[in-house]
């Protein structure tokens, strides 16, 4: 029977699978753990659960394009991140912000895999400043955004980022699950904006990959 301390206890299991010295050598037991989960419990800590290969086509094309310090903007629990840089062999630096450091503090979320920043007031004035504070002092070079839903804060975000990169992670738009971006349907503001690689994930999910250029 499947109760709350049932919960804490595969939860444990994750968290060692992440903490322990080859932790990064786990993120394949990681994934075949999370596949035994419940559906809540999976949705709790990431709201796709990629494959093993997934993850290693969107760590293929990263390299290739030569993105080492991705900014994840609403990233909840920080386990999909955690998952990026351990596909990586820590090549890969990604950073977490979230909104509501109350509610991430609190003992009912659950605890985050990658340390986290927080807006405090989303929507209130950024700058491309804050971008290189949440990421240690380093200008992410790319923006990712999985899941999002909020399309105000996604274009405050966007107009504040100065680095050439968006990476949007969502469903197809035929599944009907609405995010705000979509992948695949953006409306980026800017026309500067071009989808320079695609990538499905299981369960009809998708990564694409747009490019700021210059005209
Ligand atoms: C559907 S969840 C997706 C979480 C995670 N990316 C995933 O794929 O599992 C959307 C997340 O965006 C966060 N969010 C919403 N508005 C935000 C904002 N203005 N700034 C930062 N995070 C925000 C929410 O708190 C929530 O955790």
């Amino acid at each position: 029977m499947w109760n709350e301390q049932t919960e804490l206890e595969v939860l444990q299991q994750i968290y060692d699978l992440t903490q322990t010295t080859t932790a990064v050598q786990n993120w394949r037991n990681l994934l075949i753990f999370g596949y035994s989960l419940q559906r809540d419990l999976k949705r709790k800590l990431l709201w796709i659960w990629p494959t093993a290969l997934d993850l290693k086509k969107l760590n293929g094309m990263l390299k290739q394009l030569d993105i080492h310090h991705v900014l994840s903007i609403g990233c909840g629990s920080g386990l999909l991140e955690w998952l990026l840089s351990a596909v990586a062999n820590q090549e890969l630096s990604v950073y977490g912000l979230e909104r509501d450091p109350n509610w991430w503090r609190s003992k009912y979320a659950v605890r985050s895999f990658i340390p986290l920043n927080y807006v405090e007031q989303a929507g209130s004035k950024l700058t491309n400043h804050f971008f290189s504070g949440c990421c240690s002092g380093v200008t992410p070079c790319a923006l990712l955004f999985c899941y999002f839903n909020n399309r105000s804060a996604f274009l405050d975000y966007l107009s504040v980022f100065e680095g050439k990169w968006l990476i949007l992670i969502g469903p197809q738009p035929a599944v009907g699950i609405h995010t705000d971006p979509n992948p695949l349907q953006p409306q980026l503001p800017d026309k500067e904006w071009a989808l320079r690689e695609l990538c499905d994930w299981t369960d009809q999910n998708v990564v694409a990959i747009y490019e700021k250029r210059i005209i």
